[in-house]
């Protein structure tokens, strides 16, 4: 098993990992490490990804000063290794929303996490990230994502899932690719709010798509997030109406 790691905005570092197994053209796990004076982390992984995941990021930050580990819901792709973060890095703070550390991660977690306001901002020195609550968006009632202010890039978790191996960084259309791997997975949360929280996350204008499973899309970013939204719209209707 091999974590790649590439730098793909100033700071910000994609740790993937392929397991080919996962479906029939294999699929990529993502972390990504915001460096800045408070290095924090964004997904962390599944308990099986640890040693090599954490093994990629202490070549750019040494574990102890990881400062926060944050992830977008309670699934064990985002957050299976959070106590085995937590004891390599005795700085670390776990970061969600306050429904995730009320409902779940208070309990799961070996040291008290930290709860998020929906918009509030960490100031990492350096750089800045914003928590978004997205509730069921994709899916999970704690659900949300963050969006580096500093450098537009919006790590946006399982939006925009595709299968396959890719490389770190694509223009290519994000969309069609996303509406096949939801075809193969139905893993969103098909509610009225579908769309329009996922098109709300345009007016960040954000400059790039940090995606859990893929690449980083760094082309029309706004485009491509109503597009996305609009495809949901469809499914939300074909569900009604079937
Ligand atoms: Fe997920
Ligand atoms: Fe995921």
């Amino acid at each position: 098993m091999e974590t790649k790691i590439d730098e793909i905005a100033d700071g910000i570092y994609r740790l993937s990992t392929f397991i080919p197994e996962v479906t029939p053209d294999g699929f990529t796990f993502n972390q990504y490490l915001v460096d800045a004076d408070e290095p924090l982390m964004f997904h962390l992984g599944h308990r099986m990804l640890f040693d090599s995941v954490s093994a990629a990021v202490s070549t750019v930050v040494p574990l102890e000063r990881l400062r926060w580990l944050t992830f977008g819901h309670v699934e064990a792709d985002e957050c299976g290794s959070m106590n085995q973060w937590l004891a390599a890095a005795p700085q670390a703070t776990v970061a969600q929303g306050m429904i995730g550390v009320m409902v779940s991660i208070g309990d799961l977690a070996d040291r008290p996490p930290r709860p998020l306001g929906g918009g509030e901002v960490l100031d990492l020195g350096g750089k800045r990230v914003r928590w978004i609550d997205t509730s069921h968006v994709p899916h999970g009632w704690e659900a949300g994502i963050i969006f580096e202010e500093t450098t537009g890039t919006l790590l946006c978790g399982d939006l925009f899932t595709r299968t396959g191996a890719v490389d770190a960084m694509s223009d290519g259309d994000p969309v069609g690719p996303a509406a096949a791997a939801e075809d193969m997975f139905r893993a969103t949360c098909l509610t009225p709010a579908t769309g329009p929280t996922i098109r709300s996350l345009a007016d960040l204008q954000p400059h790039r798509l940090a995606l859990m499973h893929g690449p980083v899309f760094a082309g029309d970013c706004a485009a491509a997030l109503h597009a996305l939204a609009d495809d949901y719209d469809v499914r939300v209707q074909k569900a009604l109406t079937s």
